[in-house]
Protein backbone atom coordinates (compact mmCIF):
# COMPACT_ATOMS: atom_id res chain seq x y z
CA UNK A 1 0.00 0.00 0.00
CA UNK A 2 1.58 3.57 -1.06
CA UNK A 3 2.59 5.30 2.31
CA UNK A 4 1.10 8.78 0.51
CA UNK A 5 -2.55 7.16 0.41
CA UNK A 6 -5.14 8.71 2.48
CA UNK A 7 -6.67 5.49 4.04
CA UNK A 8 -10.05 5.36 5.02
CA UNK A 9 -10.55 2.41 7.69
CA UNK A 10 -13.86 0.95 8.61
CA UNK A 11 -14.14 -0.21 12.11
CA UNK A 12 -17.17 -2.77 12.59
CA UNK A 13 -17.20 -3.22 16.10
CA UNK A 14 -19.13 -6.23 17.50
CA UNK A 15 -22.33 -4.22 15.05
CA UNK A 16 -22.52 -6.76 12.54
CA UNK A 17 -23.31 -10.45 12.64
CA UNK A 18 -21.28 -13.35 9.85
CA UNK A 19 -23.99 -12.89 7.34
CA UNK A 20 -23.86 -9.21 7.18
CA UNK A 21 -20.40 -9.05 7.82
CA UNK A 22 -20.09 -11.18 4.66
CA UNK A 23 -22.68 -9.23 2.52
CA UNK A 24 -21.16 -5.94 3.43
CA UNK A 25 -17.66 -7.11 2.29
CA UNK A 26 -19.24 -8.21 -0.73
CA UNK A 27 -21.16 -5.21 -1.90
CA UNK A 28 -17.70 -3.37 -1.05
CA UNK A 29 -15.02 -5.64 -3.09
CA UNK A 30 -17.57 -5.41 -6.13
CA UNK A 31 -18.69 -1.63 -6.32
CA UNK A 32 -14.53 -0.66 -5.56
CA UNK A 33 -13.00 -2.69 -8.10
CA UNK A 34 -10.44 -0.11 -8.00
CA UNK A 35 -10.19 2.05 -5.24
CA UNK A 36 -9.65 5.51 -6.37
CA UNK A 37 -6.25 6.66 -6.51
CA UNK A 38 -4.67 7.71 -3.82
CA UNK A 39 -6.92 5.81 -1.50
CA UNK A 40 -6.72 2.96 1.25
CA UNK A 41 -9.98 1.10 2.26
CA UNK A 42 -9.63 -1.48 4.72
CA UNK A 43 -12.07 -2.69 7.08
CA UNK A 44 -11.82 -4.40 10.38
CA UNK A 45 -14.83 -7.55 10.77
CA UNK A 46 -15.34 -8.61 14.07
CA UNK A 47 -13.53 -12.21 14.73
CA UNK A 48 -15.94 -14.69 14.18
CA UNK A 49 -16.51 -13.22 10.56
CA UNK A 50 -13.32 -12.95 9.87
CA UNK A 51 -12.29 -16.02 7.71
CA UNK A 52 -15.43 -15.34 5.71
CA UNK A 53 -14.47 -11.35 5.03
CA UNK A 54 -11.26 -12.42 4.22
CA UNK A 55 -12.50 -15.18 1.71
CA UNK A 56 -15.12 -12.54 -0.09
CA UNK A 57 -12.42 -9.40 -0.36
CA UNK A 58 -9.17 -12.08 -1.30
CA UNK A 59 -8.27 -10.30 -4.61
CA UNK A 60 -10.02 -7.24 -3.96
CA UNK A 61 -9.17 -3.55 -3.56
CA UNK A 62 -10.24 -3.73 -0.33
CA UNK A 63 -7.87 -4.37 2.60
CA UNK A 64 -8.72 -6.75 5.41
CA UNK A 65 -7.85 -5.37 9.15
CA UNK A 66 -8.59 -6.64 12.70
CA UNK A 67 -10.16 -5.20 15.84
CA UNK A 68 -7.53 -6.67 18.10
CA UNK A 69 -4.30 -9.16 18.63
CA UNK A 70 -2.75 -10.90 21.49
CA UNK A 71 0.90 -10.54 22.06
CA UNK A 72 1.85 -13.66 21.86
CA UNK A 73 2.43 -16.36 18.55
CA UNK A 74 0.83 -18.61 20.08
CA UNK A 75 -0.36 -21.36 23.11
CA UNK A 76 -2.16 -21.49 26.13
CA UNK A 77 -3.69 -18.41 25.65
CA UNK A 78 -7.68 -18.68 26.39
CA UNK A 79 -9.94 -16.63 23.71
CA UNK A 80 -7.63 -14.54 22.23
CA UNK A 81 -5.98 -14.61 18.71
CA UNK A 82 -2.29 -14.43 17.67
CA UNK A 83 -0.88 -11.33 15.01
CA UNK A 84 0.62 -14.81 12.49
CA UNK A 85 -3.31 -16.31 12.55
CA UNK A 86 -4.18 -12.69 11.10
CA UNK A 87 -1.36 -12.53 8.74
CA UNK A 88 -2.46 -16.29 7.94
CA UNK A 89 -5.86 -15.03 6.74
CA UNK A 90 -4.77 -11.85 4.73
CA UNK A 91 -4.74 -9.35 7.32
CA UNK A 92 -2.31 -6.50 6.79
CA UNK A 93 -3.94 -4.07 9.84
CA UNK A 94 -4.71 -4.49 13.27
CA UNK A 95 -6.46 -1.77 15.07
CA UNK A 96 -4.31 -1.52 19.12
CA UNK A 97 -5.37 -0.28 22.14
CA UNK A 98 -9.20 1.11 20.71
CA UNK A 99 -10.74 3.36 24.21
CA UNK A 100 -13.62 0.65 23.79
CA UNK A 101 -11.21 -1.86 24.76
CA UNK A 102 -9.32 0.34 27.25
CA UNK A 103 -12.61 0.99 29.15
CA UNK A 104 -14.81 -1.96 29.35
CA UNK A 105 -11.90 -4.18 29.54
CA UNK A 106 -9.37 -2.68 31.69
CA UNK A 107 -7.02 -2.77 28.70
CA UNK A 108 -3.59 -1.44 30.07
CA UNK A 109 -1.13 0.43 28.26
CA UNK A 110 1.33 -2.29 28.89
CA UNK A 111 -0.66 -4.86 27.23
CA UNK A 112 -1.41 -2.25 24.37
CA UNK A 113 2.11 -1.91 23.91
CA UNK A 114 2.92 -5.58 23.97
CA UNK A 115 0.72 -6.27 21.26
CA UNK A 116 1.40 -3.08 19.26
CA UNK A 117 5.28 -4.95 19.56
CA UNK A 118 3.74 -7.96 18.18
CA UNK A 119 1.84 -7.18 15.45
CA UNK A 120 4.95 -5.03 14.53
CA UNK A 121 6.83 -8.69 14.57
CA UNK A 122 4.57 -10.06 12.59
CA UNK A 123 4.63 -7.52 9.92
CA UNK A 124 1.14 -6.23 10.48
CA UNK A 125 0.29 -1.90 9.85
CA UNK A 126 -0.90 -1.39 13.83
CA UNK A 127 -3.72 1.34 13.70
CA UNK A 128 -2.82 2.29 17.78
CA UNK A 129 -5.76 4.11 18.57
CA UNK A 130 -4.65 6.72 21.53
CA UNK A 131 -7.54 10.22 22.52
CA UNK A 132 -7.99 11.61 25.90
CA UNK A 133 -11.67 11.25 27.77
CA UNK A 134 -14.10 13.94 28.32
CA UNK A 135 -12.95 14.19 32.12
CA UNK A 136 -9.22 14.91 30.60
CA UNK A 137 -9.91 17.22 27.83
CA UNK A 138 -11.88 19.47 30.80
CA UNK A 139 -9.36 19.26 32.88
CA UNK A 140 -6.72 20.68 30.46
CA UNK A 141 -4.59 17.31 30.34
CA UNK A 142 -5.30 16.38 26.75
CA UNK A 143 -1.67 16.97 26.02
CA UNK A 144 -0.30 14.70 28.95
CA UNK A 145 -2.87 11.82 27.81
CA UNK A 146 -1.48 11.51 24.55
CA UNK A 147 2.12 11.80 25.62
CA UNK A 148 1.99 9.27 28.40
CA UNK A 149 -0.21 6.63 25.54
CA UNK A 150 2.01 7.19 22.61
CA UNK A 151 5.73 7.09 25.42
CA UNK A 152 4.16 3.76 27.22
CA UNK A 153 3.16 2.31 23.86
CA UNK A 154 6.26 2.82 21.83
CA UNK A 155 8.74 2.31 24.80
CA UNK A 156 11.63 0.12 23.73
CA UNK A 157 10.14 0.05 19.88
CA UNK A 158 12.77 1.03 17.27
CA UNK A 159 10.48 1.07 13.73
CA UNK A 160 12.50 -0.83 11.10
CA UNK A 161 12.35 0.29 7.64
CA UNK A 162 9.53 -2.18 6.32
CA UNK A 163 7.32 -1.59 9.73
CA UNK A 164 4.34 0.97 9.28
CA UNK A 165 2.55 2.19 11.79
CA UNK A 166 -0.92 3.99 11.75
CA UNK A 167 -1.93 5.83 14.87
CA UNK A 168 -5.35 7.53 15.32
CA UNK A 169 -6.31 10.57 17.54
CA UNK A 170 -9.71 9.25 18.63
CA UNK A 171 -11.03 11.49 21.14
CA UNK A 172 -13.06 9.31 22.99
CA UNK A 173 -15.99 12.53 23.74
CA UNK A 174 -16.29 12.42 20.00
CA UNK A 175 -16.94 9.04 19.31
CA UNK A 176 -20.55 8.37 18.41
CA UNK A 177 -21.98 5.90 20.58
CA UNK A 178 -20.80 4.22 23.87
CA UNK A 179 -19.47 5.23 27.39
CA UNK A 180 -16.71 8.02 26.62
CA UNK A 181 -19.44 9.71 23.81
CA UNK A 182 -20.91 13.09 24.79
CA UNK A 183 -22.41 13.82 21.46
CA UNK A 184 -19.93 16.79 20.82
CA UNK A 185 -17.94 17.00 17.37
CA UNK A 186 -13.97 17.36 17.14
CA UNK A 187 -13.49 20.58 15.10
CA UNK A 188 -10.59 20.56 12.08
CA UNK A 189 -8.49 23.03 14.75
CA UNK A 190 -8.61 20.69 17.37
CA UNK A 191 -7.61 17.57 15.36
CA UNK A 192 -4.60 19.81 13.89
CA UNK A 193 -3.62 20.47 17.28
CA UNK A 194 -3.90 16.91 18.56
CA UNK A 195 -2.25 15.74 15.33
CA UNK A 196 0.77 18.15 15.95
CA UNK A 197 1.01 17.11 20.02
CA UNK A 198 1.02 13.48 18.35
CA UNK A 199 4.14 14.47 16.22
CA UNK A 200 6.60 15.75 18.23
CA UNK A 201 6.16 13.39 20.59
CA UNK A 202 6.66 10.18 17.52
CA UNK A 203 9.23 12.11 16.46
CA UNK A 204 11.09 12.09 19.51
CA UNK A 205 10.35 8.51 19.93
CA UNK A 206 10.92 6.89 16.36
CA UNK A 207 13.41 9.93 14.96
CA UNK A 208 12.03 12.72 12.17
CA UNK A 209 13.68 10.21 9.35
CA UNK A 210 11.22 7.08 10.12
CA UNK A 211 8.11 9.28 11.38
CA UNK A 212 8.17 10.87 7.84
CA UNK A 213 8.57 7.46 6.30
CA UNK A 214 6.64 4.83 8.28
CA UNK A 215 4.42 6.51 10.76
CA UNK A 216 0.57 8.10 9.50
CA UNK A 217 -1.42 10.19 11.42
CA UNK A 218 -5.38 9.28 10.71
CA UNK A 219 -8.22 10.86 12.84
CA UNK A 220 -11.27 8.83 14.19
CA UNK A 221 -14.85 10.02 15.97
CA UNK A 222 -17.91 10.48 14.42
CA UNK A 223 -16.72 10.57 10.76
CA UNK A 224 -19.39 10.78 8.29
CA UNK A 225 -19.51 11.75 4.26
CA UNK A 226 -20.50 15.32 5.03
CA UNK A 227 -17.74 15.45 7.35
CA UNK A 228 -14.65 13.64 6.21
CA UNK A 229 -13.25 15.91 4.45
CA UNK A 230 -12.67 18.50 6.91
CA UNK A 231 -10.16 15.99 8.31
CA UNK A 232 -8.50 14.31 5.19
CA UNK A 233 -7.71 17.86 4.03
CA UNK A 234 -5.60 18.59 7.15
CA UNK A 235 -2.40 18.46 5.92
CA UNK A 236 -1.33 16.14 9.39
CA UNK A 237 -3.78 13.78 9.01
CA UNK A 238 -3.71 10.83 6.39
CA UNK A 239 -7.36 9.08 6.79
CA UNK A 240 -10.26 8.37 9.27
CA UNK A 241 -11.09 5.41 11.22
CA UNK A 242 -14.81 5.16 10.75
CA UNK A 243 -17.61 3.53 12.97
CA UNK A 244 -21.17 4.06 12.42
CA UNK A 245 -21.00 5.31 9.08
CA UNK A 246 -19.22 2.42 7.73
CA UNK A 247 -21.81 -0.21 8.99
CA UNK A 248 -23.54 0.52 5.72
CA UNK A 249 -21.88 -0.48 2.77
CA UNK A 250 -23.70 2.63 1.12
CA UNK A 251 -22.73 4.96 3.46
CA UNK A 252 -19.08 3.95 4.21
CA UNK A 253 -19.05 4.47 0.23
CA UNK A 254 -20.37 8.04 0.65
CA UNK A 255 -17.17 8.44 2.74
CA UNK A 256 -14.62 7.62 0.44
CA UNK A 257 -15.42 9.03 -1.91
CA UNK A 258 -15.87 12.29 0.02
CA UNK A 259 -12.69 11.62 1.33
P1 LIG B 1 -17.55 6.36 15.27
O1 LIG B 1 -16.47 5.28 15.82
O2 LIG B 1 -17.17 6.69 13.88
O3 LIG B 1 -18.87 5.62 15.37
O4 LIG B 1 -17.48 7.52 16.18
C1 LIG B 1 -15.11 5.45 15.57
C2 LIG B 1 -14.29 4.46 16.37
O5 LIG B 1 -14.64 4.19 17.53
O6 LIG B 1 -13.29 3.93 15.87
Amino acid sequence: MPTHSTYIIANWKMNLDVATSAQAAGELASRLRSVPAGKSVVVCPSFLAFSRVATTLHGSAVGLGAQDCYWEQKGAFTGEVSPADLVQQGCTHVIIGHSERRSHLGETEEQVHRKLEAALASGLTPILCVGENYDARSEGQKDNVLIRQLSSALQGISLDSSAQLIVAYEPVWAISTGPGSVGIEATPEEVTYAGEVIRHVLVDLVGRDRFVTNVRLIYGGSVTAATVGNFTHLPNIAGVLVGSASLKPVDFLAVIAAA
